[in-house]
């Protein structure tokens, strides 16, 4: 690969594989069993990295390993119904064809896991989109460093990633033990949770205690939250995440988190007062949660736009269980393919909303320029139900 013997783009994929094995030290490189591909959104890479990936393809370049695609920018089939910008559009539609070219499957989701991309415990992989890592590394016990767009394009390109950080037994151990002493009980308690840890440990691995129990929604919300806020990359909760009893976590240093502690973390994350629009699904909404959320709708009517996002793949599961006639009689959207951060929902009139993620809770003052309500569902709902 590095004497050019498959093309331009293998070469320089591999050339970037290579130096980011020298500057972390790996020993060798390792194939990998899937990729997921972040950068998508055109909100995110802007033209320069539409341009770069239209090159890409151009040239012939094919991804050798099952490679899944992170959310773009706005829905692909429903962005004219839901006031997407038209001249957006048209970009986004372009970096999408580039992707398709290069053989990257169409799933346009943060959860990869839920729809065909399922990595065993663990397997070697190297995924970017960091709700999607930390499931992947903390839940399903598969192994994947924190990778960059550039770095797991280039690692889907090559089949293969260098060998250090989260792909040894050695940094897969617990730094730092938190001891949960609150009860948590929506999944947004686990989001508030997330985003206070993630901002104390930065970077660590934590190792939770007194989380005695944790649906995968739950998990992912915690995870999600704390790579947003600090980076987390793998964490392990004893009793519930497969390596958990694999680790020995005495001695280690110890925080606290209490109930104050928990709402704390709500008080910092609640800038703005009425939402104007509740966007639930960060990361994308399971098969299950859009259960609950029908139930909660059922015929009821909303005087507020509520968007749910969600994969094609769980929209159509949720379609075919009739969940989306409910939602959309109340007058929601099953939102598919983008979410709330990586979307311009700033360009489309909104400028309060309301979320039940830590970690969209966390982007969205910054990325789209929102005040933030975030509570659990059932306070949001109030918000908006008529
Ligand atoms: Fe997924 Fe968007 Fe949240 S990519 S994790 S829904 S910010």
């Amino acid at each position: 690969m590095l004497g050019g013997e498959h093309g331009e783009v293998v070469e320089r994929s591999f050339r970037l594989l290579v130096r980011l094995g020298e500057i972390y030290g790996a020993d060798r490189m390792i194939h990998v069993g899937s990729v997921q591909v972040a950068g998508v959104s055109y909100k995110s890479i802007g033209d320069p990295g539409l341009e770069f990936l239209e090159d890409y393809a151009s040239k012939g370049a094919k991804v050798m390993v099952p490679t899944t695609l992170n959310p773009p920018g706005m829905d692909l089939e429903d962005w004219k119904e839901l006031g997407f910008p038209a001249d957006f559009a048209d970009k986004q539609m372009r970096i999408i064809e580039a992707f398709r070219r290069m053989g990257v499957m169409m799933t346009a989701t943060c959860t990869p896991y839920l729809t065909g991309n399922l990595p065993r415990f663990g397997e070697h992989i190297a995924w970017s989109e960091s709700s999607a890592v930390s499931f992947a590394n903390s839940v399903l016990g598969a192994r994947t460093n924190r990778e960059g767009g550039p770095s797991a394009l280039a690692a889907a390109l090559c089949g293969a990633t260098p060998n250090y950080g989260l792909h040894l037994d050695e940094k897969r151990k617990p730094t730092v033990v938190v001891n949960v002493r609150a009860e948590l009980k929506a999944n947004s308690d686990f989001g508030a949770l997330g985003y206070h840890v993630g901002k104390i440990v930065k970077g660590k691995v934590p190792y939770f205690k007194g989380i005695n129990a944790a649906d995968a929604d739950q998990l992912r919300a915690l995870g999600a939250a704390m790579a947003a806020s600090g980076a987390v990359a793998l964490y392990h909760v004893g009793g519930l995440t497969p390596e958990a009893g694999l680790m020995n976590p005495e001695g280690l240093e110890t925080i606290e988190v209490g109930e104050r502690e928990l709402k704390e973390a709500y008080d910092k994350l609640n800038t703005g007062g009425e939402p104007d629009i509740v966007i639930l699904g960060c990361p994308h909404a399971s098969l299950k949660e859009i259960a609950a959320l029908a139930g909660k709708l059922e015929g009821k009517r909303l005087r507020k736009p509520l968007w749910i996002c969600t994969s094609r793949f769980t929209k159509e599961a949720a379609r075919r269980m009739g969940f989306v006639e409910t939602i959309e009689t109340a007058g929601g959207k099953v939102v598919a393919d983008t979410c709330a951060v990586v979307s311009p929902i700033e360009r489309m009139g909104y400028k309060t909303a309301g979320v039940n993620s830590g970690k969209a809770a966390n982007y969205l003052p910054g990325f789209c320029k929102q005040n933030v309500v975030f509570k659990n569902i059932d306070e949001l709902l109030k918000a908006v139900v008529a």
